[in-house]
């Protein structure tokens, strides 16, 4: 048996780059916020997850700069050995603070993020309890980690508090929520599921890769949000979004932080994040936390497409933020509906089954502060144009 054989049989990929509707590993040349050029054409983005349109900012740009110049590309190994910085401690003492917890612990990617922490707290004795939806990271993370993953149905403190119910007192458990979901852009219930972990004695980890910069009084995430950062153990973030770059944090206890900081396998065995990155996202969060009006915009701006998407006719499922699915239906017409937007210089992100359940496939669509009321308007009236053509709406 062949190993290769599945990769020499998979066809799905160059069937749909034939047929011409293939959406995905789509070779941009260049742009801003929230334009991105195509084959010299350009196209809106209301695809990423840019929410406050800080990779483009003045300032950020310019605290990469610096740091590049003063620092070098990168550090070539490990926080653990010669990777630290000292702007490495000092953001994470920043992060520490804005999430209200008493340490942080910066890692190179948020996917390394969850692997690491996940896979560390938890161990084959221990039970993990997820939310259906929750991000692959997290899933992966358990699968590693070696635990008895049990799922709950999405977004339910009934179903979570049932499974909680019927564990065994003496066994270790962690509940692992998304602040915000990814592709529904729904808000995890925090005040039933706190008191729901509490009184079963378990541990929460709440993602906050959607929610930091968007959520929150000072865009400090999900458990500020509700009023509840003492409820939550671990808070998990990315700079993949909202910061604008790449790299993740957890924040937590600080003997727990520690604990991790010296046992986590994605955290030691890889090179710590470079010193442009670390500037970058720190003047990010200097942002975050100094221009609220950025945040509110973000949030404008998700009212009124969802209000318009919902007048024109579509289902928006269970959107609450500035993350907006827009259901399609069945897979070959979320991509013909892709392909026709993106020929009408709009970009958004098609996801289909299995990545979301059959029949629910959608252009998950995601706004930025930075859209102009014009692009907005823009893609409502391609988004009515296109789902007349094809029967959506
Ligand atoms: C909820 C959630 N957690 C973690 C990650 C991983 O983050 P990163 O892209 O920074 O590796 C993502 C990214 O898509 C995410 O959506």
């Amino acid at each position: 048996m062949d190993i290769f054989k599945k990769c020499y049989d998979f066809t799905d990929a160059n069937i749909a780059r034939e047929q011409g509707y293939y959406p995905y590993f789509i070779p941009f040349s260049g742009g801003d916020d929230t334009v991105m050029v195509y084959n010299g054409s350009a196209k809106i983005m209301i695809g990423s997850n840019n929410y406050l349109g800080l990779t483009h900012h003045p300032e950020v740009l310019k605290a990469a700069q610096s740091a590049l110049m003063e620092y070098g590309t990168g550090r070539t190994g490990s926080r653990f050995l010669n990777g630290t910085l000292d702007i490495h401690e000092q953001f994470e003492k920043e992060l520490a603070e804005f999430t209200g917890k008493q340490a942080a612990l910066i890692f190179s990617t948020g996917f390394m993020t969850n692997l690491g922490t996940i896979a560390t707290i938890l161990g084959k004795d221990d039970v993990v309890i997820i939310d259906k939806l929750d991000h692959a990271s997290i899933l992966d993370g358990c699968h590693l980690s070696g635990a008895r993953i049990l799922r709950y149905r999405h977004n339910d403190p009934d179903d979570l508090k049932k499974i909680l119910d019927d564990l065994p007192k003496d066994v270790g458990k962690l509940v692992i929520v998304d602040g915000v979901f990814s592709m529904e852009g729904d808000i995890a219930k925090l005040p039933e599921i706190c008191e729901i972990v509490k009184s079963a004695g378990a541990r929460l980890m709440v993602d906050d890769a959607h929610s930091m910069g968007v959520l929150g009084p000072e865009g400090n995430g999900t458990a500020a949000h509700f009023g509840l950062t003492d409820q939550v153990d671990l808070i998990m973030g990315t700079f993949s979004k909202s910061f604008g770059a790449i790299g993740g944090f957890i924040a937590g206890d600080a003997d727990v932080i520690d604990y991790i900081k010296h046992h986590s396998r994605s955290m030691i065995f890889s090179a710590s994040l470079p010193p442009s990155v670390v500037a970058s996202t720190r003047a990010a969060l200097k942002i975050i936390k100094s221009e609220p009006k950025r945040r509110q915009r973000l949030w404008e701006i998700g009212t009124y497409m969802r209000a318009g998407y919902q007048k024109l006719g579509f289902d928006t499922a269970t959107s609450e933020t500035p993350i907006i699915p827009v259901i399609i239906g069945d897979n070959m017409k979320t991509f013909a509906f892709w392909k026709m937007l993106f020929e009408e210089g709009v970009y958004a992100n098609a996801v289909i089954s299995p990545a979301v359940p059959g029949n629910s496939a959608r252009l998950r669509t995601s706004y930025i502060a930075t859209h102009t009321q014009k692009q907005l308007d823009f893609v409502l009236e391609k988004f009515q144009k296109i789902g007349k053509q094809l029967a959506v709406i």
